[in-house]
């Protein structure tokens, strides 16, 4: 019997912008399209920087399942007391000992699901272990386990680093997907049963510097320093992105990107399967 799960994934949600466009779509698009279990990445979502307790519980209660993070994760420290009784990962290559998990496993309609947060290392300023060995050890756990459906968000700046990490464990993951720079791309496609997409693309203020406002940055960038912190764009241009992935026992057979500007519907990106050379 083949068993069949369909997966919404979300990129960096940005401040309470973000926070509001993710939960005036997901439901509409979990039940449109059957979607039984969502990711997203969380790192920005309170104020931009970081998750606070309150918005964690808040994104669960409007669809999302399980919430990865990145260089931002600890931001709000008071999250670390709640990262072990919550379905919220940080980095599995942050240094030993650092408060919380990398690896979530999750009974989804009577299928394992293992969601693998991962970091890299380019222009992250904090000292982490060598990705591509932490994944390595990791899914070699999971393939002892018998877990098939594996999903990791790489969180890093160069998509190279996340090619590296595809062409590691293609045929081996159901999908990798990026985030961190809040930049959607267009290059989603299957290979050997797993998906990849460089980056899935915030949502939140679509203008502005990656969901902020740009004064700050620009002042930064124009005199090399700056007074203040970022701060997340209130209003303006949003957008709303989403990748929904098909898995049969495992593979990724076919996949798709929603985009929303506006509230306005951009036709869905369909991943090229590199395989059977078509959508
Ligand atoms: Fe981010
Ligand atoms: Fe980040």
């Amino acid at each position: 019997m083949s068993a069949k799960l369909c997966i919404g994934i979300i990129g960096d949600i940005v401040g309470s912008v973000g926070r509001e466009i993710v939960a005036s779509n997901l439901l509409y698009f979990r039940e449109k399209y059957n979607i039984d279990f969502v990711i997203a990445n969380s790192e920005n979502a309170s104020g931009g920087f970081g998750l606070s307790k309150k918005n964690a519980n808040e994104l669960f209660s409007i669809g999302i399942d399980v919430i990865t993070g990145g260089n931002h994760s600890f931001d709000k420290p008071e999250i670390i007391e709640f990262m072990d009784s919550m379905p919220i990962l940080r980095p599995i290559n942050f240094p030993p000992n650092t408060p919380g998990n990398g690896i979530y496993c999750v009974d989804v309609n009577g299928q394992e699901i293992a969601i693998i947060n991962a970091m890299g290392h380019y222009g992250i300023n904090i000292n982490l272990d060598n990705v591509y060995h932490k994944l390595n050890e990791a899914i070699a756990s999971l393939k002892q386990k018998k877990v098939n459906n594996i999903i990791v968000d790489f969180h890093a700046e160069a998509s190279s680093e996340k090619r590296i990490a595809f062409c590691q464990l293609r045929g081996q993951i159901s999908a990798l997907f990026g985030t961190h720079t809040h930049v959607g791309s267009d290059d989603l496609h299957i290979q050997n049963g797993s998906f990849y997409v460089s980056d899935i693309g915030l949502c939140g203020a679509y203008d502005g510097v990656i969901g902020m406002d740009y004064k700050i940055p620009l002042q930064k960038a124009m005199q090399g320093y700056g007074k203040g912190r970022y701060e997340v764009l209130e209003n303006g241009n949003n957008i709303f992105q989403m990748i929904i992935l098909e898995l049969t026992n495992g593979k990724c057979e076919s996949a798709f990107k929603i985009k929303k500007i506006n509230n306005k519907e951009l036709e869905n990106i369909q991943a090229f399967n590199l395989e059977s050379n078509r959508f």
